[in-house]
Parts: C-alpha cells; structure tokens; sequence
C-alpha cells in the first residue's frame, strides 16, 4: 500500500473505531441486569451464546467479525486508536448497548509483546518457547502460561495471541525460537499446557499459526504441498492434542496457502478439519494480512478479519456485509461467525471477569517464574572432563563475546517483549530489527557466584580475545544466533563467531561455549572446547540462570526438543525454497513437504539413517540416572509403560524419561520410531522411582486416509526406553489387537 493510501486507511480506521463506540465508562460497569439474560453465570456458555445472538442486530454480529491494528507502527505509519486503548496488536471494538467487551489483543507466546514505538508495554520476557519446550515439564509451561496470562490481564488485554505451535521441518526456520520442536506430541502437550496455563486467568488465547508456516522466507507467498494423510501425521497432530489439551479460545490461521489455497480460506483446514473432524467450537482469526477475500474466507470457514489495515481490504468490513445481505454468506454463516466469538468468550470468562488496564504487576516474583523456566530448559550438550559446573578453587575466569557483561540476546518480530528494566542493546541498524539484549549480565550474575578474577572480552578482535583465553584458567565464550519473525537463519553462528571459538580454544583447552541461539547451529569447532552449554534465549533474568547452571546451583536438565544436524545437507531441503522477494509483488512459491512427509525431524534421519550432530531428546546432566524393570502392556487403546529410575550421583537432579514406540502399524509408515510418553521428575541422590506412563493411541496408529479416525494394525509393538531418540535404554514388546479409534481421544 502507498503511503497516502496507509494514511487514509489509518483515518478510516479512527473514525470506523470511533463509529464503534470506544471503551468507556458503561463497559466499566457491564455486568448482569433482567435484560441480559446472557450475563446469567449459572447458564452454559452455548445457552449464553443463544441468548444474547438473539438479542443481536446484522451490525452487532458483523462487528464483532472485523479487528484493528491498535499501535503506533513508523514503519506502516500506522497510528494506535484512539480513546486510551492499550497499545496492541489487535482491537475488536465492543457493544456497550448489549455490555459485549471489546477485545483487546496482545501478542504472544514470550510475554506481553509491543510493537517498537514510544511507549511499549512493559512485561517480563519469558525465555523462547523452544527454550520452555526443552523444559520437557508440562508443568512448567502451565505455569508460565499463567504468568504472562496474568501480565495480559493486568495490561488490560483479554486475548493473548500465543500458542506457536508449528513444527520445525527446518532448524533454520526463523520462528523456531517462538515454537516447541520437531514432535507433535511434545509440541502439542508443551503448547497446550502453556495455552491453559494462559487461559487460566479468565482471557482468551489463540493456537497459531494453523497450518503449515514452517518457513519464514516468502511466508505469504508459500504454497505448502503435502499429502493430506502425512499432513494429519506431523503438524495437523500437534494442532489436535494442544485443541484437546487447552480448548483454546481461538485459532488462528496462517499466510501460507496449503494445497493451492490460503489457509484462512481454506475448507479443509477450517472446515473439514478443524471445525469438522476435531469439533472446535472456538473461531478461527486471521493472522494479519491473512485475509485474502470476503466470501472465499467467510464460507471456508474464517470467523474474524485481524488486524485492520494489514489487509489491502477491509474484507470482513463493509464488503461482508454487503455479501450477507445478496445472500453471498448465509445469516447462518454469520450468525456461527459471531457466535463461535461470543462462545469463546463466555466459556473464557470475558464477560463474567472483564480486564481492567493499569493494575499492579509483581514483576519480581514473575521474573522468578521467567528465571526458572530458562534454567529448567538450558541443555548441557557436552561436559569433557566434568569441566561443569565450574570449579570452586579456579581463580581466573575470561567471558568472551555476545554482551555477556551486560545482556542476553532475546528474538525478533511480533513477539519481542520489552521489560520494565528495558535493553542491554538495542540496535535498530538491523534488518528485520531492532535486535535486543535483555539487560541480565552474565558476568554480574557470576561475579556474584564465584570468587575467581573475571574478565570480559567483547571478542570483536580474536585475537586479543584469544590472547585473554590465554592468560586464564578458563574461557567461556557466549556465542549467538539471532532470529526474528520474517526471515530464516542460515544454520550457523552469526559473523565470525566460529572462527573466534577455534582461536579460544585453541589459546586455552578449558574452553566453554554458551550458545543463545533460536534454535540448532553448527559446530565445527565442538572437537576442540570441553563443555556446550545450549542457553537459548533465555529471558530477562537470563543471565543469573545461565550463571546458576555454569556454577552448579541448578542441574541442567533440559532436553533438546529438535535435531541439530551435523550438516545442512542432511536436511529434507538443504537449500530452503523460496527467493525472497519483497511478499506480494510475485506468484505463489512452491515448498514440497511431501520429501518427508510425516517423517519431521529425527523420524527424517531415522529413515535415511543419518546421524545428527545431537538426537532429538538429548541433554547430560551433572549426575547420572540409571533406570530398570520396564514392563508394558496393552491399555485404553494404547500401551502403559512402568519402570524404575534411580539417580547414582552425587547431585540432585532432574531426568527425562522418554519411551519410543514403533510397530506393525508404522512398519510402511515412512516414520518407524515415535515420541510416544514422555515425563520429567527430580531425583535427589540416591533416590529411586517407579513411573508409570501411557502412550496415546493415536502414536501406535495410522490416520484414516481420506476421512476420520485411526487405526491399529494387530501386532507387536516395541516400547523403548531411552536416554535420548538416538540411545534406547531398555525395551519390552507388547502385542496389541487391530482396532479403530475415533478422531478427537479423551486427554489420557
Ligand atoms: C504477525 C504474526 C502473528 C502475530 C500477529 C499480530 O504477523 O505472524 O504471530 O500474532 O502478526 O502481531
């Protein structure tokens, strides 16, 4: 769009805004009244959302279909709305007659996120989601969830547009840091959990980016090939268990095109699908600028246009209702429209528990939860020598490189959260910027934790750093990756990094290496360092974890939720499809996820055995587990699992249990071995454990080609205990009878 035609559509959205009736007073006091039979707490959320569709005009159902953009953005001189709406990402103007809230909008998944403009929003920044993934602690999402739920809530925001969810079919992918892995089962349980823990507080939040947005290069010009059945297999599956898990108020589609056709117009994802197979009865918005049509959309199956003037029109604005009103979209279609909205908000509490911006924020005890999260997730991922956790008696110790005396990296676009203590860094210089530390030193939060002489090199010059490696007993190097919300990463560590990590290590053998990255990077010079400690971006109380892990305060126990390849040949696309060319001047850009189907991540080596550079579901610790006794046998469809697990160290710590499964079913299944349970407990030394667990069905199974369901071939089936993907621990057979299996399974 020209900038004069930006700026018109920015007053057109004031005064739309204005039209719709502002927040005010009368929304301050919404509450239940003889003439809102709709604000009666004792009824369901259905009868509810009968009562007040009801009592609705054309215009009040279409107004709750059409969302703005509400912040100040330079870079689409766009202007937030006015009449003190919190800067957000999304505004759904409200209905003071009928007491409807207006929905107000926050990204994401880290945290209350802004916009970059004058006067963000202030929150704590959680680490990245693959970092809460890594936890491999259902637990921990919840409870993560619940704390940035509550910042929402707290800013005056009751949708919270988290849940990213997309499976990483390549490591480069630039939103990686926002989602949960490779595994639809741990993604889908991690994100599920984190989408409850979030919706705990009486606020909507979304699943995204539904489906298939696995790349970031020419993301709205992709067109996403992939065979139906395989699709249900691997993305579509983590999408089912996080909906089942969480009952997310809404989903929200994506830019791509899947099979030929946009996915916010796309009946066999919202439809068939979605809406169908699983029974979603939340809605379904549109990312922004996900809308490509009025009608197409309307009748596929999209319930809400986001993000006004994103758009090149205002589809789900006037140009809706003038398709209801020449019988283009039903008055049924509407009505579903405004009613899965009015559903969602009613079961989530938006109606009986309003938001109110300006209340208190403890953000000492939510960076604490910020804080735990980041130290639960760190994967210790080489340990030579027990050179970790760094030894009491040592006297010199060099930080090199990445801010590590002032900040940790955190990832780029829609999801940056801007914390009360602001930036360590904060360069706007950067395409796709601005690129951000979160002030949280590294250094500090050592110095504090030893009594050995610590130096700080900026490592821009390598050899003056390796000349300071040089003069002490240890180097740590803190190595970066950035990442950001439309583009993908190369693979490797930003500039020349690599080269500054050989020169360290080669000036002093007791060389450490502190990677914040949004995902897998190579590792030429993983020979020659003794310890990788993978921190991730690790928040804004980053760098006090990476410190209590490198001292030993806390044992690292996290698990990597994603392969890091040996090299970029190894991947199903060693050259990422797509040119790159400026989003919407070009035709569709093909990406085939037919080479591996459902075969993502380590179930892609595993079938061309290739050998990773570290497994899916690795991670040491700084004690050792041993486990025993395994038995298995046929239950509620799928298979329970017990065993015994011990720690035989001398720390306490926390395992990973994790069991594969592989059978008959999937012997011509292109993916053999699967994550089919998996469960986190602490162990203190000495101390010994029996786990039960149950693998869902639906991992022994194949999808119903074509239609609904699974199904189970009669047969043997291995159960594997392991360490990791790559390293089986104990197994057991099980011999399970054929059997179908309806589509949406009870939350084992
Ligand atoms: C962005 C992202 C989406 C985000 C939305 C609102 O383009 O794709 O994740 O929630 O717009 O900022």
């Amino acid at each position: 769009m020209t900038n004069r035609a930006n700026r018109l559509a920015a007053c057109a959205l004031m005064v739309a805004a204005l039209a719709y009736g502002l927040p005010s007073r009368a929304h301050a006091q919404m509450g239940a009244s003889p003439a809102r039979p709709w604000m009666d707490k004792g009824a369901s959320a259905e009868v509810r959302t009968q009562r007040l569709l009801a009592a609705m005009t054309l215009d009040d159902e279409l107004r709750l279909a059409f969302g703005y953009f509400s912040a100040d953005a330079p870079w689409k001189h766009y202007r937030r709305l006015p009449g003190g709406i919190p800067q957000s990402a999304g505004y759904v103007p409200g209905n003071p007659r009928l007491g409807v809230p207006a929905l107000t909008e926050t990204d994401a998944g880290l945290g209350v996120a802004s916009q970059p403009g004058e006067h963000p929003n202030r929150a704590t920044a959680l680490p990245s989601g693959i970092a809460t993934a890594a936890t491999w602690d259902p637990k921990l999402a919840f409870t993560a969830g619940r704390m940035i739920g509550r910042e929402a809530r707290d800013h005056g925001f009751n949708v919270m547009l988290a849940g990213g969810l997309d499976l990483v079919r390549d490591p480069r992918g630039g939103r990686t840091f926002e989602y949960a892995g490779e595994d639809p089962w741990l993604a889908g349980t991690m994100v599920g959990a984190e989408v409850r823990g979030i919706q705990s507080n009486h606020i909507i939040s979304t699943v995204k980016h539904f489906a298939f947005n696995d790349q970031e290069t020419d993301r709205t010009r992709l067109n996403v090939e992939i065979d139906p059945l395989a699709g249900r297999m691997s993305d579509l599956l983590g999408f089912e268990i996080a909906i089942q898990e969480a009952h997310p108020g809404a989903v929200m589609c994506s830019y791509n095109r899947v099979n030929g056709i946009y996915s916010c117009q796309n009946p066999w994802l919202l439809d068939t699908i979605l809406k169908g197979s699983w029974g979603y009865r939340g809605f379904v918005m549109s990312d922004w600028g996900g809308t490509h049509s009025t009608i197409a959309a309307a009748n596929a199956g999209l319930d809400q246009d986001s993000g006004y003037p994103f758009d090149r029109q205002p589809y789900f604005g006037a140009p809706l209702r003038k398709a209801v009103l020449e019988g283009k979209v039903s008055r049924a279609r509407l009505n579903d429209m405004a009613g899965r909205i009015l559903y969602s908000m009613f079961a989530n509490g938006l109606f009986d528990y309003p938001v109110r911006a300006g209340e208190p924020i403890d953000f000492a005890a939510d960076g604490a939860a910020s804080r735990a999260d980041a130290e639960a997730g760190m994967v210790l991922l080489k340990n030579a020598d027990g050179v970790l956790p760094l030894a009491h008696s040592l006297r010199s110790i060099a930080l090199i490189g990445s801010h590590a005396d002032a900040g940790v990296l955190a990832g780029g676009g829609s999801s940056r959260v801007y914390p009360p203590e602001g930036f360590a860094v904060y360069d706007k210089t950067v395409p796709n910027g601005p690129l951000a530390y979160l002030r949280s030193s590294p250094l500090a939060a050592l110095s504090s934790r030893t009594r050995a002489h610590l130096s700080y090199d900026d490592g821009a010059d390598i050899r003056r750093a390796a000349q300071l490696a040089t003069r002490s007993e240890v180097a740590i190097v803190f190595a970066h990756e950035w990442a950001a919300e439309g583009m993908d990463d190369t693979g490797w560590l930003d500039g020349d990094q690599d080269l500054l990590i050989a020169a360290v290590a080669k000036a002093n053998p007791h060389t450490i290496v502190v990677l914040e990255t949004g995902g897998p990077v190579l590792m030429p010079w993983l020979p020659a360092v003794q310890a990788v400690l993978e921190a991730w971006y690790p928040g804004n109380r980053g760098g006090e974890a990476i410190a209590r892990v490198l001292t030993g305060e806390v044992n690292p126990s996290g698990r990597l939720p994603l392969t890091f390849p040996r090299t970029l040949e190894q991947l199903p696309r060693p050259v990422l499809d797509g040119d790159g060319k400026p989003d919407g001047r070009d035709g569709p850009v093909a990406v085939n996820y037919g080479i591996e189907g459902a075969a993502v991540g380590y179930k892609w080596f595993d079938r061309r055995h290739l050998e990773p550079l570290f497994p899916f579901g690795f991670g040491l610790s700084y004690t050792r587990f041993t486990s025993s006794d395994i038995s298995a046998h046929a239950s509620a469809g799928g298979i329970a699992v017990q065993f015994q697990v011990r720690n035989v160290g001398a720390y306490a710590g926390a395992y990973v249990a994790q069991v594969y499964v592989s059978g008959p079913t999937l012997a011509h299944w292109p993916a053999s071995r699967r994550l089919g349970a998996f469960e986190k407990l602490e162990l203190r030394p000495g101390e010994s454990r029996q786990v039960r667990l149950q693998v869902d069905p639906r991992l022994l199974a194949v999808h119903a080609k074509g239609g609904d369901g699974w199904t189970i071939s009669a047969g043997e089936y291995r159960v594997v205990l392991a360490q990791d993907e790559a390293t089986p621990v104990a197994a057991v057979s099980v011999r399970l009878p054929a059997q179908r299996l309806p589509e949406m399974l009870p939350v084992p």
